[in-house]
């Protein structure tokens, strides 16, 4: 096998940890010593054993690690978290090369791990298949490299662009096939956001039906706290519920009870709701409306994803319109990368063109 064949089993190990490692990210490790594979592992849940440490339990004689060589999708750590660095252990188990793919973008790390195999003697090639281990964890590098969450937007449409019938009622879109994507789009995620008459018109819970270990956060954006305390999210606490609401400044956060917290400002600019988010650790947000909080997001510039579930039907008349508002038209372009039958629905997504080349889509 050559290099990269291994590095492609790190990449597919890492992906064993999908939905179970939180804010950490996904990593696989495989561990390789006279063209033969050791063991392989993956970063098996946040708070658990690292990629590393988790090929290095799968070795039948430990001593075989001695002078083999790791090929792992991210950098090793360097720091004492939940468990001990990761670099440090590879240089106790006598590993003697250590081919890289990305280096952390945790400041943490941030190439501290790789200067320490180095340093320590370790023979280390960092870039093997950057490009696709980057695509394992899209919304952690995004984090660290923008220092704010991907947000990603959400709209069900009807083929004139309509979101509603605007008749008072809750309209529903898609059908079951398509909900159930929506509701895996939701459990990729770590926190999903909605303006304050989408609750009050819809009275959704915005709970995952998906087993999670960590249930995205439900974000209210409620500056008038129109919201009753008997609606549906309110009444519900399987996820935690954050709401935004106009008072004295508290943007730390008050804790109300068990999961639920609230955040106050004069002035919740779209900016300042995302970089609270961003101070809170959240790395992504699903917004799913409606048209005026769209619309609120197109206008800063913060919409990096969108995903439009388009249904074979034409509303017409005055129904609302996604992205709607009072404010000036205005033009923003995207760049296509998939368009699919999914359900009754025809499902496309687009990213912020200057996400295309990171992504591997240009
Ligand atoms: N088809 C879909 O994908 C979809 C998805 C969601 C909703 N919907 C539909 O959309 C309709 C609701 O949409 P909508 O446009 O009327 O209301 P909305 O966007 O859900 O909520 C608007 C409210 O959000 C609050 N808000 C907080 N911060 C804001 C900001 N920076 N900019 C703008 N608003 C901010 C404002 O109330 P405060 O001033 O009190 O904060 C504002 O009145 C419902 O009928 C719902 O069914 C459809």
């Amino acid at each position: 096998m050559i290099q990269s064949d291994y590095m492609a089993q790190a990449i597919a190990a890492a992906r064993l940890g999908a939905g179970l490692t939180y804010r950490n990210p996904l990593v696989g490790a495989v561990i390789v010593k006279n063209d033969r594979v050791l063991a392989v592992g993956h970063h098996v849940g946040f708070g658990h054993a690292h990629a590393e440490v988790d090929a290095y339990q799968h070795v039948t004689h430990p001593e075989d690690v001695i002078g083999s060589t790791m090929y792992v999708t991210l950098e090793p750590c360097s720091h004492y978290g939940k468990t001990p660095p990761c670099a440090h252990q590879l240089v106790r188990w006598g590993v003697k090369e250590v081919y890289v793919a990305q280096q952390d973008p945790n400041p943490l790390v941030g190439g501290k791990g790789i200067a320490y195999l180095r340093e320590h003697g370790v023979q280390i090639h960092v870039g093997l298949m950057e490009t696709v281990a980057r695509q394992l964890n899209r919304a952690y590098n995004f984090y660290y490299e923008y220092q704010r969450p991907l947000v990603t937007v959400k709209v069900a449409q009807s083929l004139d662009g309509k979101l509603s019938l605007n008749d008072g009622k809750r309209t529903y879109l898609t059908d079951m096939v398509a909900n159930a994507d929506v509701d895996h789009l939701r459990a990729t995620q770590q926190a999903i956001l909605i303006g304050s008459q989408t609750a009050i018109d819809d009275d959704p819970r915005l709970l995952v039906k998906e087993r999670v270990a960590y249930p995205p956060v439900r974000v209210l954006l409620d500056r008038r706290n129109r919201v009753s305390h008997t609606s549906r999210l309110w009444q519900t606490n399987e996820a935690p519920l954050w709401h935004f609401v106009t008072g004295k400044e508290s943007t730390k956060g008050i804790e109300d009870k068990d999961t639920r917290r609230t955040f106050k400002t004069s002035e919740w600019s779209i900016d300042k709701v995302i970089q609270t988010l961003s101070d809170q650790g959240v790395q992504s947000v699903l917004v799913e409306g409606g048209a005026h909080i769209q619309d609120a997001f197109l206008r800063v510039g913060l919409v990096d994803q969108l995903i439009i579930y388009q249904v074979p039907e034409i509303f017409g008349g005055r129904s609302l319109a996604s992205f709607a508002s009072r404010a000036d038209s205005m033009r923003m372009r995207f760049t296509p990368v998939t368009i699919e039958k999914c359900g009754n629905a025809t499902k496309m997504a687009f990213i912020r063109p200057s996400l295309a080349a990171d992504w591997g889509l240009d």
